[in-house]
C-alpha cells in the first residue's frame, strides 16, 4: 500500500501563489489534496522530501510544516489516480480500460485477477463520476431473455433513466439488459422508418428500437419478459409515443400477419423466427435481422435469410449487411437489411 502523507505547508494566505509556484518547481506539490485556507492562512498540501524545510528558509518563506487535520482530497480524474493507493502497483496494468455509464449508474468489467478488489474500484469509480448512485460488476447476459449477470459493487439503486438520440429510457440494470454498444443502430432505426408505416418490434425490450421508431410509424411491440415489459410501458409514457401498441407475451406465437412494412428482430439468436418475421410483413417489406456470428462463417446471417424466405415462397433483396458491434473475440453482431417480396 502507498503511504498517504498529510503533510503540508501553513503560510499567510498573501504568500500561497509563491509557496505554490516554489513548491510546484521543486516538484513536491501532493495534487492529491486541495490547498485548504484556515483564517489567515492556508495549508499547501505537499509530499514527504527530506530537506524541504532548509529549502523553504532558504527561499525566506515564514512557514509551519503541519500533519494536515482534515486534508480535502481532490477528485481524482481517472480511474487509475483514484486507484492508486488502494491495489497494488503489479495490478494496475491490468484496471478496465472503459466502463459504462447509464444514467446515473456505471457498469464495468472487472479481469478475474481484479476480483477481489471489486469493492475498490467501484469506490473509486464513484469518487471519479460523482454523479453517479451506483456501481455494478458486469458479469454479462444469460439465456434468451438476456438477463444481465450483475452484481452492485458500490452505492446503491439499480433504477435509472438514460437519454440517448432524443429518447428517454428508463431501466433497472439489475433486471433488464441495455447494452451502449447499440447506440447507433437504435439512431439507426429511428432514421430510416418512413412516417405511417407499421412496425412489428419481435424482441422490443424496454423498447431500445420501438421508441425511436415511433416517433413516425405505429409499432407493435411484442416482450416476453414481465421486467422488460413493464419499462416498455413506462418508456411508452415517458416519451409520449401513443402509436405503440404493447404485446406481452412469446413472438414466435403473438406476432400478427401480414400487417407490416417493417419487422425488427433485434435479438442476437433469433434465427427460428425468421418464418414468424416474414409472414408478418405485407406484400413486400423490410426485415432487420440481427445475429452474433464467428468472423469465419460471416455470411451465415445473409443465408438464413435467404433461405427462410425462399421457404415462404419469397424472394429477397439483400440491401445492407452492417457490423453493430464486437460480440465477444471472433464474434461479431451484425444486422442485415433485406426486403423481402
Ligand atoms: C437482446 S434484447 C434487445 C436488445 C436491444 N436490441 C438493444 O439495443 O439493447 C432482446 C429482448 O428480447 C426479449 N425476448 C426474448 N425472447 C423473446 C420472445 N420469444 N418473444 C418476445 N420477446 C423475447 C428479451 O426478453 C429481451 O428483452
Amino acid at each position: 500500500m502507498l503511504h498517504v502523507s498529510r503533510l503540508a505547508i501553513r503560510v499567510e494566505s498573501k504568500k500561497a501563489g509563491e509557496v505554490i509556484e516554489f513548491v510546484e518547481r521543486l516538484g513536491v506539490r501532493d495534487k492529491r489534496r486541495r490547498v485548504v485556507s484556515s483564517g489567515a492562512y492556508v495549508e499547501v498540501p505537499v509530499v514527504e522530501c527530506e530537506n524541504l524545510k532548509e529549502l523553504l528558509r532558504e527561499a525566506n518563506f515564514d512557514f509551519e510544516l503541519v500533519k494536515q487535520e482534515k486534508p480535502v482530497y481532490a477528485r481524482p480524474r481517472t480511474l487509475e489516480d483514484a486507484l492508486r493507493s488502494r491495489i497494488p502497483e503489479n495490478l494496475m496494468k491490468k484496471l478496465p480500460k472503459t466502463y459504462k455509464v447509464l444514467g446515473d449508474i456505471i457498469l464495468v468489467k472487472i479481469p478475474e485477477e481484479l476480483e477481489d478488489y471489486a469493492g475498490d474500484i467501484g469506490k473509486s469509480l464513484l469518487e471519479v463520476n460523482p454523479h453517479c448512485k451506483s456501481v455494478w460488476w458486469d458479469r454479462g447476459k444469460r439465456g434468451m431473455l438476456r438477463k444481465p449477470d450483475i452484481v452492485l459493487i458500490a452505492g446503491e439503486g439499480g433504477e435509472t433513466t438514460h437519454r440517448e438520440g432524443g429518447c428517454i429510457y428508463k431501466f433497472d440494470v439489475s433486471k433488464v439488459m441495455f447494452s451502449p454498444g447499440n447506440q447507433a443502430e437504435r439512431i439507426r432505426m429511428g432514421r430510416i422508418v418512413k412516417k405511417g408505416e407499421i412496425v412489428v418490434d419481435m424482441f422490443a425490450g424496454i423498447g431500445y428500437f420501438t421508441i425511436p421508431m415511433a416517433k413516425k410509424a405505429k409499432v407493435y411491440a411484442i416482450e416476453i419478459n414481465p421486467d422488460s415489459y413493464h419499462y416498455l410501458l413506462e418508456n411508452i409514457r415517458l416519451n409520449e409515443v401513443e402509436s405503440v401498441i404493447p404485446v406481452l407475451g412469446d413472438s414466435m406465437y403473438v406476432t400478427p400477419e401480414r400487417i407490416a412494412d417493417r419487422v425488427v428482430m433485434g435479438h442476437v439468436s433469433c434465427h427460428e423466427f425468421l418464418p414468424v418475421a416474414i409472414r408478418a410483413l405485407r406484400e413486400g417489406g423490410w426485415i432487420h435481422y440481427h445475429e452474433s456470428v464467428p468472423e469465419q462463417i460471416i455470411e451465415r446471417p445473409v443465408r438464413r435469410v435467404i433461405s427462410a424466405a425462399r421457404a415462404e415462397g419469397k424472394e429477397v433483396r439483400i440491401e445492407n449487411v452492417r457490423k453493430v458491434k464486437n460480440y465477444s473475440p471472433g464474434v461479431v453482431h451484425v444486422v442485415v437489411d433485406a426486403y423481402v417480396f
